[in-house]
C-alpha cells in the first residue's frame, strides 16, 4: 500500500473503543463485499440484507456502485484506473463504518481481483466477508436491468464489464451466492446463516 502523501500527520485513537460500540449494539461491525457483474442481483440482494438485518436490530448500511458515483466518486469513470481508485476509496469507507460497530454491505462490479485483496488487507483479518454474486453473463445481458448491455452491444458505453472490460471472478471469496439457479430470498438466507454461525451477529 502507498504512504500518505502529507507528512507530520498522527494517528488518534477515538475514546470510544469498536469493542464498547458492539457491545451496546449487541454485533460485530463487519464488511460483506458483494462482487458481480452489473445485472448480476449485487444491490437486490444488498438491499435484502441492510433490510433483514434491520429488522433484526442490527445496524447495517449499504454502500452502492451507483450511489457513491454520484457523490464520493463523482470524479471517476470507468478507465481500469478509475475503477482501482472506485474500489480503494469504497474499501477505506467500508473498513470506517466497521469500526463504528456497522454491518456494512458494498455493491461495486469490483472487477479486479487484485483491487479486492487489497481492500480485504485493509481490514483486520475476519473482518471482511467477501461474497461472489454469481451470473452468467447471458443471464445478465438476458435481465439487463438498466438496458446497459444492449447499449454497450451497440458501442454506446465503452469499457462496460463483461462486454468490452474484465471480470476476474473470486477464486477466495467467503461465500458464492448464484443468482442464476437461486432467488434473492434464497441468496439473503445463505448470507445471513454464514452471519450467525462466525458470530458476526447473534441467532434468532
Ligand atoms: S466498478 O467496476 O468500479 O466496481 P461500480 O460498481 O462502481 O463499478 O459501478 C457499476 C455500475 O455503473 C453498473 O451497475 C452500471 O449501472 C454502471 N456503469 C456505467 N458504465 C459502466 C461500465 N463501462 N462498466 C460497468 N458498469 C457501468
Amino acid at each position: 500500500m502507498t504512504e500518505p502523501k502529507s507528512k507530520n500527520i498522527v494517528w488518534h485513537q477515538s475514546t470510544v473503543t469498536r469493542a464498547e460500540r458492539e457491545a451496546i449494539s449487541g454485533h460485530r461491525g463487519c464488511t460483506v463485499w458483494l462482487t458481480g457483474l452489473s445485472g448480476s442481483g449485487k444491490s437486490t440482494v444488498a438491499n435484502l440484507l441492510e433490510k433483514a438485518l434491520w429488522e433484526r436490530g442490527v445496524r447495517s448500511y449499504v454502500l452502492d456502485g451507483d450511489n457513491v458515483r454520484h457523490g464520493l466518486n463523482k470524479d471517476l469513470g470507468f478507465s481500469p484506473k478509475d475503477r482501482t481508485e472506485n474500489i480503494r476509496r469504497i474499501g477505506e469507507v467500508a473498513a470506517l463504518f466497521t469500526d463504528a460497530g456497522v454491518v456494512n454491505v458494498t455493491a461495486f462490479i469490483s472487477p479486479y481481483r487484485a483491487d479486492r485483496d487489497l481492500v480485504r488487507k485493509v481490514q483486520a483479518e475476519g473482518n471482511f466477508i467477501e461474497v461472489y454474486v454469481k451470473c452468467d453473463l447471458d443471464e445478465c445481458e438476458k435481465r439487463d436491468p438498466k438496458g446497459l448491455y444492449k447499449k454497450a452491444r451497440a458501442g454506446e458505453i465503452p469499457e462496460f464489464t463483461g462486454i468490452s472490460a474484465p471480470y476476474e471472478a473470486p477464486d477466495n471469496a467467503e461465500l458464492v451466492v448464484d443468482t442464476t439457479g437461486q432467488t434473492p430470498e434464497q441468496s439473503l438466507a445463505v448470507i445471513l446463516r454464514y452471519l450467525e454461525t462466525k458470530a458476526y451477529i447473534p441467532a434468532v
